[in-house]
């Protein structure tokens, strides 16, 4: 028998359809700010690997000379997503949801098995409540990355202002390599979650949308006793 049952609350999906758009329009109003001293590569001694962007890629996204536009919309959107990500932890940590998410004691061991489980490499998952193991170590890290972020952000924003959180994070310029590091993060992470979110089918994401998932659940027949006690 199918019986609809309630996976995600209404405040949930709000802030993570909310954070949807905002946080694409911070790694966007970034990208912007950064074509303005674009100077992060990956080097092998002198030789260089990569180059944070090669000018294609900033013709092809149409994003150079836009620096105060991003700036603006930048620091408009931080609000957004410091508001929405703060009512976020706020909201998990009232409604003890917050159970469902941080990672167990084994979850470490567990995300493995589920990632083999993934690749079809092992026929069983784990066994899993609402998240399975990967998942609670990834939307943990996510929510620790959006501090980063925010934290990283206030020391290039006022380092002078707020000199301390520009000290603990190790100067202002390691501030900008982990605000710019962060960025990529959230870029990989995007591109695993399209993926989870596709193995996970479509039952799920549309309970992501409405809230209500679809269950089976076994249905119990009534055993009628008769009158020497055995059941019929
Ligand atoms: C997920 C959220 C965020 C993303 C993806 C993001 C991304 C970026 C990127 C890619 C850059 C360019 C980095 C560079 O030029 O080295 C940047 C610059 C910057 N971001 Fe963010 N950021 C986020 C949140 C914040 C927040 C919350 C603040 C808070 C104040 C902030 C403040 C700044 C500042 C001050 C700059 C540098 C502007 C300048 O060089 O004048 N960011 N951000």
């Amino acid at each position: 028998m199918k019986k609809i049952i309630e996976k995600h609350s209404l405040a949930m999906r709000w802030f993570h359809w909310i954070n949807f758009p905002v946080l694409f329009i911070m790694i966007w109003t970034g990208m912007l700010i950064y074509w303005a001293n674009d100077i992060y590569k990956v080097t092998i001694g002198k030789h260089e690997l990569f180059h944070f962007f090669p000018d294609g890629f900033y013709s092809y996204f149409n994003i150079s000379h836009r620096l105060s536009e991003g700036m603006a919309l930048h620091f408009l959107f931080m609000w957004f997503f410091t508001v929405n990500g703060f009512l976020y932890v706020l909201y998990t940590l009232i409604s003890g949801e917050w159970r469902d998410l941080v990672p167990q004691r084994n979850s470490f061991k567990e995300a493995w098995l589920v990632l083999l489980h993934d690749l079809h490499i092992r026929k069983t998952a784990p066994l899993q409540g609402k998240y399975n193991a990967a998942q609670r170590i990834a939307y943990t890290s996510i929510i620790v990355m959006g501090f980063g972020s925010l934290f990283t952000g206030l020391a290039i924003y006022k380092p002078v202002q707020f000199n301390w959180i520009c000290y603990l994070c190790g100067g202002y310029h390691f501030a900008r390599i982990l605000h710019f590091t962060l960025t990529i993060g959230y870029c990989l992470f995007f591109l695993i979650h399209i993926v989870q979110v596709i193995l996970a089918g479509w039952r799920n994401f549309r309970s992501v949308i409405t809230g209500f998932d679809v269950e089976e659940v076994p249905v119990i027949t009534p055993h009628i006793a008769t009158e020497d006690g055995r059941a019929r």
